[in-house]
């Protein structure tokens, strides 16, 4: 498919004059973040509260002033579809959860961009050969409960819907629960029929595209993410009188762990990134050595080998610390998958769009995960990257220019419109 397709000769809507509409984009933006505000301005709508239940209340609403056929699934992901044409849809989306602190923008976009695209058409009087989807997948950002990209790996059948439903969340309560508590425990099929083709709209949370300059990232991949919780007991004994020489100190190790994470990064460079993002200590007192501390890594590259070769170099590590200090730890993994190519000819395809709306593009990995990874496992998909300010994401301060908010909802449209026109074999490098 890829820059040999001759999507010049397609009409794209975009050809036809068609563009979709800034105001109903940024009006939607706007809507869903007054659900969970948060100072600052973002939003605060952990998986399966009732902030989140109100946000997905919200897109549903939407999906039905619309006209979509809205399927909600046993994980609660709520697919609305324009049932036209023929064949397995083309499928685009993201998330509406988000980080205890989130942004605006984050997951949002690619779902509100959808409905756009959807609405754009519509009013225009194009109807594509194959039905388009809208997903709004549960739980993409493993903030409330592990793993992350949750709904969209079980629709694509990565994981059994019965055994998630018993997850536990960070604050005890159990998803099953969760679900039908906001009224979300749906019947449709899970894992579902796969896609056409999959891709997703999303922000690039980080400083690439703005510090080169360029307006859109055709992307060519996940990154690896490794995602573990360590436990550490010592001994917890008085601050004051308790010689340095006999401690058994849970934050001290911690505090260790989380040094030689930064050194371990910084030793392998490249895109090797590791973040310590959580610190529980026992009993949290200035005055007492804790008696434990619970810590959370989050370890990436986009390579495998390597993340496999820090992965086991941080075990080493912690087991030396354990011995020294005379304190026992325990880990658990919370989330692991290895890093995802997405399929080439979306991809491209996606580069050769960006240039035909005059958009300067580059190709690039994605540091954060996404929903598009889960589908790439069952269908060709990819992802259209927008710039962030300054590189700043899972913070209230998330900004993206509206006109390239604008212009990658555009380049979204064409894209999906190609998909539902194009022919094509799926490639391989999917996990
Ligand atoms: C999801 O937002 C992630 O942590 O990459
Ligand atoms: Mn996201
Ligand atoms: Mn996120």
């Amino acid at each position: 498919m890829a820059s040999a397709v001759p999507f010049l000769e397609m009409n794209l809507p975009s050809m036809q004059g068609n563009s979709i509409s800034q105001d109903r984009l940024l009006g939607r933006l706007d809507e869903l973040a007054t659900i969970g505000p948060i100072d600052g301005g973002g939003s605060c709508r952990l998986a399966l509260t009732d902030a989140d239940r109100d946000g997905r209340d919200l897109v549903v609403t939407w999906m039905k002033d619309l006209g979509l056929e809205v399927a909600i699934d046993g994980v609660g992901n709520i697919i609305g579809t324009w049932n036209v044409g023929t064949g397995s849809p083309v499928m685009t989306g993201s998330h509406i959860d988000t980080v205890r602190t989130g942004g605006r923008f984050d997951g949002n976009l690619g779902v509100i961009a959808g409905l756009e695209v959807i609405e754009t058409l519509m009013a225009a009087g194009l109807t594509p050969a194959r039905p388009l989807s809208v997903g709004v997948f549960t739980n993409e950002e493993g903030a409330r409960f592990q793993p992350d990209m949750l709904g969209s790996l079980v629709y694509v059948g990565g994981l059994p819907l019965e055994s998630v439903l018993d997850t536990i969340a960070i604050d005890g309560a159990v998803l099953g629960d969760e679900l039908q508590r906001i009224g979300y425990a749906g019947s449709a099929p899970c894992p579902s029929a796969a896609p056409h083709a999959f891709v997703e709209l999303h922000i690039e949370q980080g400083p690439r595209l703005e510090a080169e300059g360029i307006q859109i990232g055709a992307v060519t991949g996940v990154q690896g993410i490794s995602w573990q919780e360590v436990t550490i007991a010592g001994q917890s004994n008085h601050a004051g009188t308790t010689p340095m020489s006999l401690r058994h100190d849970p934050a001290y190790i911690a505090a260790e762990i989380a040094v030689y994470l930064r050194q371990i990064a910084n030793e392998y460079g490249g895109n090797q990134v590791c973040t310590v993002g959580k610190i529980d200590l026992h009993p949290n007192l200035i005055n007492v050595v804790p008696k434990s501390a619970t810590l959370t890594l989050d370890v990436r590259n986009t390579d495998e080998k390597i993340l496999c070769e820090v992965e086991s170099k941080i075990t080493q590590k912690i087991a030396q610390l354990a011995t020294a200090e005379g304190v026992s730890i325990s880990s658990r993994v919370l989330a692991r998958f290895e890093p995802v190519e997405f399929d080439d000819q979306v991809t491209g395809l996606i580069e050769d769009l960006a240039n035909h709306h005059n958009r300067s593009v580059m190709r690039m990995p994605s540091g954060a995960g996404h929903d598009a990874q889960m589908l790439a496992r069952v269908c060709p998909s990819s992802m259209i990257f927008t710039p962030s300010v300054q590189g700043i994401s899972h913070n209230t301060a998330e900004f993206t220019h509206t006109d390239d908010l604008v212009a990658g909802t555009n380049i979204l449209m064409d894209t999906m419109w190609a998909l539902a026109h194009l022919d094509f074999t799926p490639q391989t490098g999917m996990k």
